[in-house]
């Protein structure tokens, strides 16, 4: 994980840098640092924490024209001043950040480093310990960082300073994204992503695996490891610099939450065709209709779309379907039918455990589509296909908008595959759609009575339990996995008739079970669930759907498609999390441990 930024120009970097790693810090908040060089040589600052504290910490009198800076997420060593980035070699000649894990970094340590003192505990350390030692024996920075670069085994994304040459930035990339970013009047900058570097630019180039860079103020040369220059056209990024703002908002996540009517409505807008009704790219179509079983891959929330997923495109186009968690999958594969496709669902399409799935599944020649959020990315590259899910940037660490837009975008192409394969069906995916827009709409309005819920039922306990039957199931799944990710709170999602195999021991008196009742053939099941777990004392709260509420349930959905129902209960669940967490004084967009993007296995 991890976020880098590197900037060369002629404005004063420290603020270029600090902005860039703030909108980086999904990456990873748990300590965070800049290098910038000047006329009196490097300065490094870094701190264990946020950027906020690395603001403080950064002596404002330091003007310089180029530095690079990082935010972790740590995986080789605590979250330390000490394990923070940037690392420089013995000397201090170089001076670099890195996002990646270098999995041979013990033995290069072994073969290369011995007799040099370590300062951290990091595998990055090594990486810049050996750019120092073979530049001794080379002589040549360019021909030292490529011969370094050659010999990692892992994932990378590094930016490299010489105190030497203050008109240079080395960077090179494997496995971890990075952009270059082209400025006007003699400036570059290097990013983690497009988004750190709108500030100033919208201009970016994309970087592929086993490539450097030599980045100065006049312009960037891309190389292959052997020397060879690389020609790349850039790109200009879409976005606009307000939809990375939270504006009024006091939270991303609020903000995203409300954004998802937009967020459907642009999808019923991208995938409309005037004539044929749904817009699919036919080879998309094709390869549907080729598979004779699918094969979803994904992790967390996007998992959990997955699993809804399974619901839509078995009941609607009768393709059967499996849903693996991705970081199983390629340790635990299942026998694979004759003809697999798989489906990658990923909000940020950069997720390690997922590619890791991806990789192995092209080496076996099997077709890949991804489904994310953004289209340049790894996954989305490496794929066969993809669709896009339109949400726009997604950058509180807990998911909502991208759940939504995911299963939004399965039903479109389930609809669209049982179409292709003749099927009648009773269902216009895009009308159904529109009126899940304004269900969302409505249920956005509603803030105050869930957070009623929540005083009622969340204020002072330690676990919860999310039961459902069917569909509703998973969208417990979900609502659990926000609830403990944001709040803290000790939460499971469980299938209504299971409880009473076992987990129902755990219920006490006062334990809020969270039921949903949005499905008319369980109705009647779930609630009897419910009546068992209130006979042992638990404070029920039932979310039931119109049509099929009863007097005393806590909070009722507006009535949309039996198959779309996750796209609204879990809307109130969304937002029960984001109450607990706010009750809680808890850091809502930054939960402790997590990142946004998760691109170590
Ligand atoms: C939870 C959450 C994570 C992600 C998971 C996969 O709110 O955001 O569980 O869903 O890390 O990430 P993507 O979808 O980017 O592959």
């Amino acid at each position: 994980m991890c976020g880098i930024v590197g900037y060369i120009g002629h404005q004063d970097t420290k603020e270029v840098l600090l902005k860039g790693l703030e909108k980086l810090e999904y990456r990873g908040y748990d300590s965070a640092g800049i290098s910038v060089l000047n006329d009196n040589g490097v300065h490094v600052f870094k701190v264990k924490g946020r950027i906020a504290t690395l603001r403080d910490a950064v002596d404002e009198d330091v003007h310089a024209t180029m530095g690079i800076g990082h935010t972790r997420w740590a995986t080789h060593g605590a979250p330390s001043k000490e394990n923070a980035h940037p690392h420089q070699s013995t000397s201090g000649r170089f001076t670099i950040v890195h996002n990646g894990v270098i999995e041979n970094y013990v033995d290069l340590r072994n073969e290369y480093l011995q007799g040099v003192q370590l300062k951290s505990e990091t595998d990055t350390e090594v990486i810049v310990q050996l750019l120092e030692k073979l530049y001794d024996q080379k002589g040549n920075v360019s021909e030292a960082f490529r011969k370094t670069i050659s010999l990692l085994h892992g994932s990378y994304a590094v930016a490299v300073i010489d105190n030497e040459d203050p008109d240079t930035i080395y960077v090179a990339k494997n496995k971890s994204p990075l952009l270059v970013g082209l400025g006007d009047n003699g400036f570059n900058v290097v990013s983690s992503d497009s988004m750190a570097m709108l500030q100033v630019t919208d201009r970016f180039v994309e970087l592929m695996d086993k490539e450097v860079v030599i980045v100065k103020r006049e312009g960037v040369e891309i190389q292959k490891l052997d020397g060879t220059r690389v020609e790349r056209e850039h790109f200009v990024a879409e976005l606009d610099a307000s939809d990375i703002e939270k504006g009024t908002y006091p939270h991303f996540m609020l903000k995203e939450i409300d954004e998802q009517p937009a967020v459907i409505r642009k999808i019923v807008q991208e995938y409309r065709h005037e004539k044929e009704g749904i817009k699919l790219d036919k080879d998309i179509r094709q390869a549907m209709l080729d598979t004779d079983r699918v094969y979803i891959i994904a992790a967390g929330t996007s998992y959990h779309a997955g699993l809804v997923g399974k619901q839509l495109i078995e009941n609607l186009a009768k393709v059967p379907v499996e849903v693996h968690v991705a970081s199983e999958f390629s340790y635990n594969m299942p026998l694979l039918s004759e003809k697999p496709l798989f489906i990658f669902i990923s909000q940020s399409g950069e997720t390690a455990d997922s590619r890791s799935v991806l990789v192995q599944i092209k080496e076996m020649g099997y077709p890949a589509l991804t489904i994310t959020n953004v289209p340049g990315s790894t996954l989305s590259r490496e794929a066969d296909y993809t669709l896009h899910l339109h949400a726009g940037p997604e950058i509180a660490v807990a998911s909502t908008k991208a759940y939504t837009a995911q299963i939004a975008v399965l039903a479109i192409l389930a609809v669209d595959t049982a179409k292709a394969k003749g099927i009648d069906l009773d269902f216009d995916p895009l009308q159904e759609l529109a009126i899940v827009s304004s269900a969302i709409e409505a249920l956005c309005d509603q803030k105050d009575e869930i957070e009623a819920v929540v005083s009622k039922y969340l204020e002072t306990t330690r676990n919860c339990f999310f039961i459902g039957r069917g569909i509703d199931y998973f969208v417990g799944q979900e609502g659990a996995l926000k609830l403990k990710e944001i709040s803290y709170i000790q939460a499971e999602g469980f299938a209504g008739g299971e409880l009473k195999h076992g987990t129902i021991a755990l219920i006490e008196e006062g334990t809020p079970v969270i039921a949903l009742a949005t499905q008319k053939n369980v109705n009647y099941s779930i609630r009897a669930n419910v009546q068992e777990v209130v006979a042992r004392g638990a404070n029920a709260c039932i979310i039931s759907m119109e049509g099929l509420n009863e007097e005393n349930d806590a909070f009722v959905v507006p009535a949309v498609h039996e198959l779309l129902t996750p796209l609204v209960s879990v809307v109130p669940l969304q937002l029960i999390a984001y109450y607990a967490a706010l009750h809680r004084d808890c850091d809502v967009d930054k939960p402790r441990n997590l990142a946004k993007s998760v691109t170590v296995e």
